[in-house]
């Protein structure tokens, strides 16, 4: 009787035991994410995936690459820079989820291409970024509503609100130049220079007049009035340094309910923004019912989406706006500034754009600063190919934005044979295909040849053909960026103005191997002679 008590007891226990390791083991899984499994790792390596760093997070590289002033993925960017040969994916495990970073353009295409609606990969928004543009475009997945609103916000960029534009930012160049040429011989932090000048044209195309206020930026040391386009562009530092962590991407709302002083600090700031635009719209909508005549800006554009019922609400339309500001202030202001970064460390990539620009542009003539807006039209810039050239190498080594991930939703089998998980995120990251050593020759070396079919650059190291797609500084796919004409148009015109009317020596201070502007702020000394 005694044994039968006790088996009776050990089963009850045994049984106790089990029945919460499942509950326990289910905990845990949740925890790790939609649908991660726990021998992912296992999965992948068996496929030659490289997990690079502690295999089993990178979260404390990631803390630490941005603390050190370095960007995100960097350790992936070193070893894809040289360690890549023969493989295809490199892994990491974030927040629990299993990421493939792609290091070879073996599958490109075909995952970009199931990234259409319906598809069985997910285009992720910029899920982080859910502060003060939680609604626009680039922060909501793929849906007949984001396809219906790129499709009317695309065309705006090669209609006649473009002339609008490039007409402010011309005149804005000018007045760069002008300031520039009358500081001769002194050293000048060009970079804060750029991101103010693109900060007037993008805000001239915004609301179509200056946009001069001071607003309470909350800092760790305090409250500061500052201008408005300096809290934005401090803003979206603070925001990609305190986004490295396993928190914030894993939990979209985690800057929201935590207490950490960054992330409180964070979230004023964007409130603080937000209420501005928001303040602006609001504005502008009273103008538009008291009778006042349409202007070609963004803003009357977006309340014309509302009144269409192709954006929800003015909120909506808010959230695209900024998305546009943002891209035309600080990515084509950087972008812009990393050109000149490049060019003046590289002598003679300058003097062959120089001479391509005296030569096609000018056809031969001494033009003045006046004379350069006639001159430099979307259509002969679009002529001359070494600018081009410059440009994409420019975004290859530093490009402003990374580029979105994807999710796969179902078990997948590639036609390479390779193998995915549902719940595996896919991250075709600029920062890291961008520098392949199996994509590219020199991957670290600023080569704008390498875009010339002629050139022996062009193809991959092995000598054959390089796909088109492996260049991803604008992303690719249904979610690409939209205003990728535009940008080149920027930067194009930008540097005509900035190579051919003045003389400039970079007095440089990165100690790094490229131009990361989105960690260091307002960074680049020149010294500035007149032509
Ligand atoms: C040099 C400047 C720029 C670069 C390098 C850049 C790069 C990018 C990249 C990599 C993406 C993600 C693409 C993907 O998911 O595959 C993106 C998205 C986007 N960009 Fe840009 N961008 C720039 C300037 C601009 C400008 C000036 C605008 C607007 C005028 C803009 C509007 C957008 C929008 C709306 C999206 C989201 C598209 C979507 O999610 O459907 N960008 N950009």
């Amino acid at each position: 009787m005694q044994e039968l008590i006790l088996l009776l007891l050990l089963g009850c226990v045994l049984y106790f035991y089990f029945s919460k390791k499942d509950t326990r083991n289910a905990v845990r899984d949740a925890g790790r994410g939609d649908d991660a499994k726990a021998d992912d790792i296992e999965f992948y390596e068996k496929q030659n995936v490289l997990f690079v760093s502690d295999k089993n997070s990178y979260s404390k590289t990631f803390e630490k690459e941005i603390n050190n002033g370095l960007p995100h993925f960097n350790t992936l960017r070193k070893y894809s820079a040289s360690g890549a040969q023969g493989r295809d994916y490199f892994g990491v495990k974030l927040a629990g989820e299993t990421w493939l970073f792609p290091v070879s353009q073996q599958d490109l295409k075909e995952v970009y291409s199931y990234t259409n609606l319906g598809g069985p990969v997910e285009s992720m928004p910029f899920r982080q970024a859910v502060g003060y543009a939680p609604k626009g475009v680039p922060f909501i997945p793929t849906s007949k509503h984001s396809k219906d609103i790129r499709k009317s916000l695309t065309p705006i960029f090669h209609s006649d609100w473009m002339e609008v534009y490039f007409g402010h930012f011309n005149r804005a160049m000018r007045d760069m130049v002008e300031t520039w040429k009358k500081n001769s011989g002194s050293k000048r932090n060009i970079q804060k220079d750029i991101l103010d000048m693109a900060y007037d044209s993008a805000v001239y195309s915004l609301i179509g007049s200056k946009l001069d206020v001071n607003v309470p930026y909350h800092g760790m040391d305090g409250v500061e009035t500052i201008h408005i386009k300096d809290c934005n562009a401090r803003t979206m530092l603070d925001f990609s340094k305190h986004s490295a962590t396993d928190e914030f991407s894993h939990d979209r709302n985690f800057r929201n309910n935590s207490k950490d002083k960054h992330c409180e600090n964070l979230c004023k700031n964007m409130e603080t923004l937000q209420e501005a635009l928001i303040g602006l719209v609001e504005a502008r909508v009273a103008e538009i019912s008291n009778g006042a005549e349409k202007k070609k800006t963004i803003v009357d554009a977006a309340i014309g989406l509302v009144l269409q019922g192709v954006l929800e609400d003015v909120n909506e339309g808010v959230q695209n706006g900024w998305a546009i500001l943002n891209g035309a202030h600080l990515s084509c202001g950087n972008a812009l500034t990393a050109a000149l970064y490049y060019l003046l460390r590289n002598p003679k990539s300058l003097e062959k754009l120089h001479g391509e620009i005296k030569d096609e542009l000018f056809e031969g003539k001494d033009i003045s600063l006046d004379e350069i807006e006639a001159i430099a039209t979307h259509a002969k810039l679009h002529d001359l190919d070494y600018m081009s050239y410059v440009i994409k190498e420019t975004l290859r080594l530093s490009s402003p934005l990374y580029g979105k991930a994807m999710k796969v939703k179902e078990d997948l089998k590639l036609k390479s044979g390779f193998s995915v998980r549902k719940g595996t995120i896919i991250y075709p990251n600029n920062c890291v295909v961008g520098v392949s050593e199996n994509i590219w020759k020199d991957p670290l070396k600023f080569v704008p040849e390498r875009f010339d079919p002629e050139s022996s650059y062009f193809k991959l190291p092995n000598g054959q053909k390089r796909e088109s797609i492996t260049w991803l500084a604008f992303g690719a796919g249904p979610r690409a960026c939209s205003g990728d004409n535009f940008s080149m148009y920027f930067m194009k015109l930008g540097l005509v103005y900035l190579l051919t009317m003045l003389k400039l020596e970079l007095i440089d201070t990165f100690k790094g191997e490229g131009y990361f502007y989105w960690i260091h702020e307002n960074e680049m000394f020149v010294k500035i002679d007149q032509v």
